[in-house]
This record gives C-alpha cells, structure tokens and sequence, in this order.
C-alpha cells in the first residue's frame, strides 16, 4: 500500500514514527559534532524541495535549507515578502504554482494556523508537506529537536518535570512541546502570566497550570522558556516588559536557586526572558538546540521521503 507522508503536526503523529525520528537524528547529530569534514548524503538527490516561509524566520528557514543539501536535495527558498502574494494571489494558488514546477516537497511556515492542512487538501499527493510552524498551532520538528536536546541530557523523559515558560496562548512551540513529552510520561507545567495562558489550558491540555514561577522552578528538570512575541502582543496583554522579567524571567538570582537545564526555541529577547549571564550559562543548551535542530530536520526529511 502507498502510504503518503507528511509532517504537519506531533498531535496525531504515533509515539513509535516519533521515536524514529528521534533516533535517526541521533545518527546525523553524531556526524554534525564529529571533526570530520562533513560528507554530503545522497540520499535524496533528485529531490526538489520548496521552503516556503510566508513569515519571517532566519533560524528555521536555514536549519531546512542546510538540512535539505546534506542530504542531497535540491532546495529553493524564495523571499516571499516580494512574491505575487503581495500582488493579490491566494496562498493556495501560489502553492499550486510552486508544486506545479515539478516540486516533491514543501517545508512551509505561515501566521495562520492550518494553513498546511489547507495546502494539503489542495495538492497531489505526491507532494509531501513538512510544517514549519503555523500560527499558534504547531511546530513539530522544533519539539522534535527540542525532545532530542532533552532526551541528551535527562534520559528517558517518562516522569521528568518540564516547565514551559511565558506567553503559552501564542506558542505553538508549547503546543508542540505539550503534545510529544505528554506521549512519554513527562510532567508537564506551564507557567505564565494569566493573561497569556487561557483558563481553560491546563484541561484541554492536560498540563498542571501556575501564574507563579518560583514554587516550579525548584522542582523542575528542564525548563522551556518561550520568546514573548511583541508582534503578536495586540492586545495589551503585559503591563511591561520588565514587570514580565522580575515575575517570569530567567534571571540570574534564579539561576543559583535551580538546578534546571534550561532550552528557548530562539531568538532570545535577552534581558526579558532570560538574563546574558543565564543564556551563556553552563546550564543553557540553547545552541545545542540548534545543532539538533539541523540533525532533526535532516531526520525529518529523510522520513517524509522514505515510503
Ligand atoms: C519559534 C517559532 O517561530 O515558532 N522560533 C523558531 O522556530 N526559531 C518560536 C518563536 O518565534 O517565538
């Protein structure tokens, strides 16, 4: 049976494909840190792969595009913000015209959640699609690279205390997040201010809910603090910046009463999220993250292409 691939979301995805991909990362990280020079796969040559970022990314979009060439593949990567979509063209006709050029997969991120599923319903099946983040909804190869960083340093993750920090309502890195550690057994908090975690999140998502951070912070094995994203803060949603430091930030007195490692999917508003001295830290493993990152995705890629 032809079975089609896609990776648009950790919610529905089967805890044994995540454990693939997890493990097939592995295999590339230990070739990303090694000192040797760094042998190009080709393993999907004759691929064409289309990166599609409707909204604006560096890390993310060259983390694809590094993980698509060591493997082979060819990849394009647009600037979109001076494509036809500023001419009045739909989104789904853009990717139509886009797949249309003999393209087997598409890598796309976009403001607007389901935007990948809407583009799936609209193309052959041939063409595979990897979300690269939508809206407040998901953003599955960040909590793939993130469960590969965590994994690194705390095993097996069944029954480790994970605390996900900040602006939860507009993070589809929690969402991602909460999905895959709730598949294996992590204890999942999230802390935040109240008006930037909806009442009714702890429920649907089945995670322990604090307005508070400090009672958590001694309990925790990692923490995962989110970027507060000022372009999505429409609503006055903060009293400030430095209000939302001294009661949720990592800061450096908090550092020396944790033992925590501590990951940021990037970028860092330093100073608001995490203290300089905290980012540099022993403890931060945020360009661990990024190197994982590229393993991830190549692993990612790999598995989309593979039946
Ligand atoms: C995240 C994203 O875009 O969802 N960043 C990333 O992928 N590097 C988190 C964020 O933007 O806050």
């Amino acid at each position: 049976v032809h079975h089609r691939r896609d990776l648009i979301g950790i919610e529905h995805l089967d805890p044994a494909d995540i454990t693939h991909l997890l493990d097939r990362s592995e295999f590339y990280f230990r070739r990303l840190v090694s000192e040797e020079p760094l042998q190009k796969e080709s393993l999907l040559s004759g691929r064409t792969i289309a990166n599609l970022f409707f909204e604006d990314s560096t890390r993310t979009r060259i983390s694809f595009e590094l993980a698509a060439k060591r493997l082979g593949a060819d990849i394009v990567s647009p600037a979109l913000s001076t494509s036809s979509l500023n001419k009045g063209e739909s989104i789904v006709d853009t990717v139509k015209v886009i797949a249309a050029m003999k393209i087997d997969g598409i890598v796309i991120r976009h403001r607007s959640s389901g935007v990948p599923d809407l583009v799936r319903k609209h193309l052959p099946d041939t063409v595979r699609i990897l979300n690269a983040g939508d809206g407040a909804r998901e953003h599955p190869t960040q909590a793939l690279l993130d469960a590969a960083t965590l994994r690194e340093s705390l095993g097996d993750l069944a029954g480790k205390n994970i605390l996900i920090v900040g602006d939860i309502m507009h993070s589809r890195v929690a969402r991602s997040n909460i999905y895959l550690l709730k598949k294996f057994g992590a204890q999942i908090t999230v802390a935040g201010p109240s008006s930037l975690i909806p009442s009714a999140f702890g429920n649907v998502f089945g995670v322990t809910v604090l307005y508070e951070l400090d009672a958590a912070l001694s309990q925790a094995d990692a923490v995962i603090m989110l970027r507060i994203q000022k372009e999505r803060q429409h609503g006055c949603y903060l009293p400030s910046l430095s209000e939302f430091r001294a009661r949720y930030g990592f800061t450096a007195s908090r550092y020396n009463n944790s033992r925590c490692i501590i990951l940021h999917p990037g970028p860092v508003n330093r100073t608001v999220e995490l203290d300089d001295d905290v980012a540099d830290s022993q403890r931060s493993l945020i360009l661990r993250q990024v190197t994982r990152g590229v393993a991830v995705r190549m692993a990612a890629l790999e598995w989309i292409f593979s039946e």
